[in-house]
C-alpha cells in the first residue's frame, strides 16, 4: 500500500492539465447529477403530507416511537418534519428502497410484495426527494445508511453527496450477499452490493465495531511470542514516509532512517523504548516495534462484509419477504451509529428488519412501507418471529397467522405497549386482510 508525502516534495507541475489555481475548495466539492425532472429542495419540501394510515401505534407519552406507517413514505416523511418530537431526532436512518431492477417482488407465499420499476431520471428523483426529507428528520449527530447494488449505486452516490455533502461520506460497504454464483455468463459472478453511510455532520454517534479475535487470526496476526514476558507480538516498522528537518529526521543510534523516511519518535523516545523492550532488532540490527496482542482490543470492523448474506440456506429464520436483510447486519449497523433510547427510521422498511434489531437493542424505531404484505410481514415478525425458509412442511407443524392475531392484546406488551389500532384505520385494514389467511410453516 502507498502513502502519499507532502506536495512540497513535488519537483514537477502540480496541474499539468491547465488547471487555474486557485480553485474553489466549495466547487471541488460540488459534482451534481442533472437529470430530467429534477426538482428544488422548496419543492419537495412543499409536496402533499399524508393523512397517515397508522397501522400500529404506541401510546406511550411519547407518540411516534415505535411506530409502522403504512403508506407512501415521501407523504409521511413530510408529516414527520412537522412533528417536533421525531424532527431532527432521529439518530440513524437505514433505507434498502429498490434498486431500479424492474422487476416486481412477490413473497415465498406468492403474494404480491413491491414493484422495483422506476427506472433512470424517475427512479433518481424518487430517491433524492426521500434523502432530501430524510436529511432534515436526522439528528445534527445522526447517520444515514443506503442499501443498493450495482444498478444506481454510482449515480445515488452522486445525489448523496449533493445532499449531504461530500466531506460527510463516511464508508463506502461492500457486502456480499449471497453464495458463489456459478455463472454461466462471460463475466465473474455477481456476489456483492452496496451500503453507503454518511452523517449529517462532523460529530456524530459511533459505537467502534470490532470483530471478535479467533485463536486462528491471533496468531496469523501477531506470529512472535516474546521470550521477556510470554506476550504475543508482530513487529512494524519503526518509521514512517515522508522527510522531516527535526528530531526525528536525525540519525538514532548511528542510523539515519532510510531513504525519504523519518523515526515515527524522537531519539529519546526510541531510547526508552529500546529500554523497555518494546524494540526487536534482526540479525541484520535493524529496529523493528513490537505491538503486543490486546486481548480486550477486538479487530476493528472494515468496509468489505462477507458474514452477512442473505439467507443463505434452509435452516436460516427468515419472513420470507423478498429482498429481507440479514438481521445481524442490522444489529451491527444499529448498534455502531445509535445508543439505547435513540430513534432509528426505516421508511423502506420491508418486513420489518431494521425495525427488529432496534427493538432487540433497545432503541426506539419508526418503520414505514407501501406495501401491504410488508406490513403484515413486520407485523408477523413482531408476534410470532421467524421461520426457517426451507419447502418441506410437515402437515401438523402448520401454524396459521390470521388478522385475528393483530388483536393487540396478542402482542406482548413489551413490543407494543397495549394500544388498539385507531378504529378507522383496523376496519380498513381488516377488510383487506380478511381476504388473506397467512400461513406460517
Ligand atoms: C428492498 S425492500 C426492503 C426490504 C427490507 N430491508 C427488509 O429487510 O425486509 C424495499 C421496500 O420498499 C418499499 N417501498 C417502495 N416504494 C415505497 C414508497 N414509496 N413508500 C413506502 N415504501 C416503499 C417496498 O414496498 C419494499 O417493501
Amino acid at each position: 500500500m502507498a502513502t502519499g508525502i507532502q506536495k512540497t516534495r513535488w519537483s514537477g507541475e502540480l496541474f499539468p492539465d491547465g488547471v487555474l489555481l486557485p480553485f474553489s475548495k466549495k466547487l471541488m466539492n460540488r459534482t451534481e447529477l442533472h437529470y430530467h425532472g429534477k426538482k428544488s429542495v422548496q419543492e419537495i419540501f412543499d409536496g402533499s403530507v399524508a393523512d397517515t394510515e397508522i397501522i400500529w401505534k404506541s401510546n406511550s407519552l411519547d407518540a411516534n416511537l415505535n411506530t409502522l406507517f403504512w403508506g407512501n413514505n415521501i407523504e409521511i416523511l413530510r408529516k414527520l418534519i412537522k412533528d417536533d418530537s421525531v424532527c431532527k431526532k432521529v439518530r440513524l436512518i437505514y433505507i434498502d428502497p429498490p434498486y431500479a431492477t424492474n422487476s416486481v417482488f412477490q413473497s415465498t407465499q406468492q403474494s404480491d410484495a413491491y414493484q422495483d420499476l422506476l427506472q433512470g431520471p424517475y427512479y433518481l428523483e424518487f430517491i433524492r426527494e426521500r434523502l432530501v426529507l430524510l436529511r432534515e428528520l436526522l439528528a445534527d449527530d445522526g447517520s444515514i445508511y443506503i442499501h443498493l447494488d450495482d444498478n444506481m449505486a454510482f449515480e445515488v452516490k452522486i445525489l448523496l453527496d449533493e445532499v449531504f455533502g461530500k466531506q460527510n461520506f463516511r464508508n463506502w460497504i461492500t457486502r456480499r450477499k449471497c453464495s458463489t454464483k456459478n455463472t454461466t455468463k462471460n463475466q465473474y459472478g455477481n456476489v456483492s452490493d452496496y451500503v453507503m453511510f454518511y452523517t449529517k455532520g462532523p460529530e456524530y454517534v459511533w459505537n467502534r465495531p470490532v470483530d471478535l479475535w479467533t485463536d486462528e487470526k491471533i496468531v496469523k496476526e501477531y506470529p512472535c511470542v516474546d521470550p521477556l514476558n510470554g506476550r504475543r507480538y508482530k513487529k512494524v516498522p519503526i518509521h514512517a514516509p515522508g522527510t522531516r528537518n527535526g528530531e526525528t529526521g536525525q540519525p538514532w543510534r548511528g542510523m539515519l532512517p532510510p531513504r525519504g523516511k523519518h523515526w515515527q519518535y524522537t531519539p529519546i523516545r526510541l531510547d526508552e523504548m529500546d529500554a523497555n523492550g518494546e524494540i526487536y532488532w534482526s540479525p541484520s540490527n535493524n529496529p523493528r516495534r513490537k505491538i503486543y496482542f490486546d486481548p480486550e482490543s477486538g479487530i476493528p470492523k472494515q468496509d468489505i462484509w462477507l458474514e452477512y448474506r442473505d439467507s443463505i440456506n434452509q435452516n436460516v429464520k427468515v419472513t420470507g419477504y423478498p429482498t429481507e436483510k440479514n438481521l445481524c447486519m442490522l444489529e451491527l449497523i444499529v448498534q455502531a451509529s445509535s445508543n439505547p433510547g435513540d430513534l432509528v427510521l426505516d421508511c423502506f422498511c420491508g418486513s420489518g428488519t431494521t425495525l427488529y434489531a432496534a427493538y432487540l437493542h433497545e432503541r426506539n424505531w419508526i418503520g414505514i412501507d407501501n406495501s401491504f404484505e410488508a406490513i403484515c410481514c413486520t407485523l408477523k415478525r413482531f408476534h410470532l418471529g421467524t421461520h426457517s425458509m426451507g419447502d418441506y412442511v410437515k402437515p401438523n407443524q402448520k401454524e396459521h397467522f390470521t388478522f385475528e392475531l393483530l388483536d393487540p392484546s396478542h402482542f406482548s406488551p413489551s413490543l407494543f405497549p397495549p394500544c388498539p389500532l385507531t378504529l378507522e384505520v383496523q376496519e380498513e385494514f381488516t377488510s383487506i386482510a380478511e381476504e388473506k389467511l397467512f400461513h406460517v410453516h
